[in-house]
């Protein structure tokens, strides 16, 4: 098949007209390249697989060019659907929903959704309105290869298969669109791009990460999204990613040197590094990593590269799309210069802990949180229950064998010797489990936080490398509980009576990390990470 190469305006309608005839146009969008179809016409949907050689069980995007046309699609179009297409339309978001019974099943790969996006490049809406209809568009790359972010890429994998190519230049973003369901409650981020994870929060409020978003898919996992499931980015070359700063990163190259024949540097590190570089974006602008990442994964082929260290990204905002991509290209393959630090994280009631470990998690720390390892984990294994019960009595086991934690609390607090003895019996394993996964992290180069209320007390400050207390003057910590729990403030300066013993051994931790002006908070949490990175 000849494939025509369009670069103007007026040829727009030409490729309209291929639509309607019920073939494929490649169109640029602000994202990467689509490969674009009628919605509604089956055969040509066949077409995009085909020349794709795309798994059929893998669903596609349909792509709009007015808000109207939801309803046109969805079968419902709930409040939280305008409000993401009032904020983030026409533009890199696509959202999920219930789908109309008049999508074929092909498009949806028979899900119960669709999946629905207006992109904002210029091209790519006119050929939507000249054809007339919602066009079903992947991106145009051959299944399994990097997204093509220019037009030579997108002739180098669809010359001859395609009726048409738009030329649109260069995209902007070079990673595809976030991808956010609003299926489920909360919804939930399926895949990152440059609409970020809490730019989707500010509109929605909670959305869940799905965990596919950074992590290798368990075998027979259920996906939220097919396209997790499929190789993906995948250049010819090997792909390592190398965990740990500049410098850590060099010297592990220089030993390792044998071991590799190319580099994916950030710009301006190319002349320091010991091998030959391919770079992608700046190391403090992910955005410059987006644009470059797919481009410099072809690149990498093209120069003949056989196995590569790649230098990490951060996971922050639109890092995390970055990061989505990468570690697929590189089929989750992590060298660790060195392993990370285990830090234990305490903080009397009203300190704002929960706020410093979302705030460490946004950058790039693992949290391990020992009141969930507590409830969620310890409370539920049967020989713990069996030992508390021992020593307080079968009362406190219910009738299907689960924990009587009301019972237990009666009796666990009725005394000081009591609490006590719960203890005895709960913190070694409080201390094992979080050892476990701290360790295991750290061993993967990542920095773990480990976020205990009773870090000393349960002698979780065993396992750290640095303890950190988080510290707040009492009236101010009063004010932030009595506010955010309701309570009088009576039942507050309780609260802290109980806490006596932490806040007196917590004044041996390490650091202290002030938290009475909120807005400080981050800015002395970045410091202190970059602090310790140094050590
Ligand atoms: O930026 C983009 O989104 C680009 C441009 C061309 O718009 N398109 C794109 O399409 O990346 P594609 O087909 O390469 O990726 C679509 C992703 C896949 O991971 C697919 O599994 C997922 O969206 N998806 C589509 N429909 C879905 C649904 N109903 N439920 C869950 N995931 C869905
Ligand atoms: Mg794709």
């Amino acid at each position: 098949m000849k494939t025509e190469i369009y670069k103007n305006k007026e040829d727009i309608k030409k490729a309209a007209e291929f639509i309607k005839e019920g073939e494929l146009v490649a169109m640029p969008t602000e994202t990467v390249y689509g490969l674009a179809a009628d919605t509604f016409n089956e055969k040509a949907i066949k077409k995009i697989f085909e020349a794709k050689g795309r798994p059929q069980d893998n669903p596609l995007i349909v792509h709009i060019s007015k808000t109207e046309d939801l309803y046109k699609l969805a079968k419902e179009v709930p409040e939280k659907a305008l409000k993401l297409a009032e904020k983030f339309w026409p533009g890199p978001l696509t959202m999920i929903l219930p789908k109309k019974d008049s999508i074929p099943d092909i498009v949806s790969a028979s899900l119960p959704t669709v999946a629905i996006r207006m992109p904002s490049h210029p091209m790519a809406r006119a050929l939507i309105e000249a054809s007339g209809v919602p066009l079903a568009a992947p991106s145009a790359n051959i299944s399994g290869f990097p997204s093509p972010t220019t037009v030579q890429y997108v002739i180098d994998d669809m010359n001859g298969r395609i009726a048409a190519i738009i030329d649109g230049g260069d995209c902007g973003y070079g990673i595809e669109s976030t991808v956010v369901t609003l299926a489920s409650d909360p919804p939930k981020l399926l895949r990152p791009g440059a609409i970020t994870h809490s730019q989707l929060e500010e509109v929605l409020g909670k959305v869940e990460i799905d965990k596919a978003v950074l992590h290798p898919l368990e075998k027979g996992a259920v996906v939220s999204s097919p396209g997790m499931k499929y190789k993906h980015y995948s250049p010819k070359a090997e792909i390592y990613i190398v965990r740990g700063n500049k410098d850590d990163f060099i010297s592990y190259v220089k030993e390792h040197k044998k071991d590799a024949d190319y580099i994916m540097c950030f710009e301006g590190e190319e002349s320091e590094m010991p091998l030959p570089a391919v770079t992608f974006g700046t190391e403090k602008d992910s955005l410059s990593q987006a644009r470059r990442l797919f481009d410099a994964l072809r690149e990498l082929d093209e120069n003949g590269a056989h196995k590569v260290f790649a230098r990490a990204p951060s996971e922050k905002g639109v890092g995390l799309g970055v990061c989505n991509r990468l570690y697929r290209s590189a089929a989750f393959r992590f060298l660790n210069v060195k392993k990370g630090k285990i830090i234990g994280l305490t903080g009397e009631s009203g300190s704002g802990k929960s706020r410093a470990a979302k705030i460490f998690a946004e950058n790039s720390c693992v949290i391990i949180d020992a009141d969930a390892v507590y409830n969620e984990i310890l409370l539920k294994k049967p020989d713990i229950i069996k030992e508390i019960a021992s020593v307080f009595g079968n009362s406190i086991i219910n009738d299907d064998n689960t924990l009587n934690r009301r019972e237990l609390a009666a009796k666990a607090f009725s005394s000081y010797e009591n609490k006590k003895k719960l203890d005895e019996i709960t913190h070694p394993p409080i201390v094992k489990e979080c050892k476990d996964r701290a360790e295991k992290a750290s061993a993967e180069g990542r920095t773990v936080i480990i976020d205990a209320p009773l870090l000393f007390t349960s002698g979780l400050d065993k396992i750290c490398d640095i303890t950190v207390k988080l510290y707040a003057p009492e009236t101010v910590r009063l004010a932030r509980i009595i506010k955010r729990d309701g309570i009088s403030e009576y039942e507050a300066v309780m609260r802290f009576s109980k806490q006596t013993e932490e806040a007196k051994l917590s004044n041996n931790a390490d650091f202290s990390i002030n938290n009475y002006e909120p807005y400080v908070l981050e800015t002395e949490i970045i410091k202190f990470l970059d602090n310790i990175n140094k050590r």
